[in-house]
């Protein structure tokens, strides 16, 4: 199963993914009875957001955080008639029964690393000609915070063994071809360079530690944690996070 995430931090940041999932969403066609699928649904934000998309629809909300869905459902304890919540890891198949009319994601395929499982997958629970949007971190994602670490770890990422990968930023063509693969047609992939600038200080470091480096941190014994984060981002030339977003737009074949 994934890892588990600080979920009341992370709702406490000023998170990029807001415009995210705001644009992910905008790319949906839908007319109001649907049902879709929200993949790393995380404290539901978009989840939320879908609901309102869907008012005679249903929305199905998966993580593999059992922290983050227990966010979640306090934050939509009102509106839990038309969700399902669902604890699993997308890249197994998914507890959910019949097929959806639509996936989105958001910040999320970055954390997985086998991609071609992930996309197999989600093409088994969308119906033919069901739409399918994401976004999540692309080649060159966070490009200096990943130097930082290396610096920080004493390690080059080149030589970095794939047991070691705590994030795959994939490109258009390898993703463009996963796809096709996968099942999947109308594929648009592009990469969008779209950096963050947060407050140097407290609000970096909170932001790092949770959003950003958690996976880092889980290898470390937690007295290590605050002295690795405030290495990371000394090494970084402004309290820039480098993000550059991958998005996907296709229908199920
Ligand atoms: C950065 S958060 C994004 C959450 C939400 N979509 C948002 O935009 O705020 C990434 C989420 O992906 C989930 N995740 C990562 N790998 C996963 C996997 N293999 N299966 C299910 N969820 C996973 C994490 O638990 C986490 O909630």
């Amino acid at each position: 199963m994934p890892r588990e995430w600080d979920a009341k931090t992370y709702d406490s940041l000023p998170l990029p993914h807001q415009q995210w999932g705001k644009r992910t969403l905008g790319r949906l066609h839908l007319t109001g009875g649907e049902t879709v699928l929200d993949a790393g649904c995380g404290t539901g934000r978009d989840t939320a957001a879908l609901l309102d998309l869907v008012p005679d629809g249903r929305v199905i909300g998966v993580d593999g955080s059992r922290r983050m869905l227990d966010q979640l459902r306090t934050k939509l304890a009102d509106r839990t008639d038309r969700i399902e919540v669902v604890h699993a890891d997308l890249t197994r198949p998914l507890p959910v029964s019949g097929q959806v009319d639509a996936i989105t994601s958001v910040a999320t395929f970055h954390w997985i690393t086998d991609h071609a499982a992930l996309f197999t997958n989600l093409a088994r629970h969308l119906r033919p000609g069901g739409q399918f949007v994401a976004e999540c971190g692309g080649q060159g994602n966070v490009a200096r915070i990943n130097a930082a670490v290396d610096e920080v770890l004493g390690k080059k990422a080149d030589g970095m063994d794939d047991k070691d990968r705590v994030w795959y930023f994939a490109g258009v063509e390898e993703t463009t071809e996963r796809l096709q693969d996968a099942g999947f047609t109308g594929i648009e992939v592009s990469l969008l360079p779209d950096p963050a600038r947060l407050e140097p200080g407290e609000q970096l470091w909170s932001y790092l530690a949770t959003v950003v480096l958690g996976s880092h941190l889980d290898k470390l014994p937690e007295s290590e944690h605050e002295r690795f984060v405030r290495d990371v981002a000394a090494r970084l030339p402004e309290p820039v996070v480098d993000y550059v977003r991958l998005n996907i737009t296709a229908r199920r074949a």
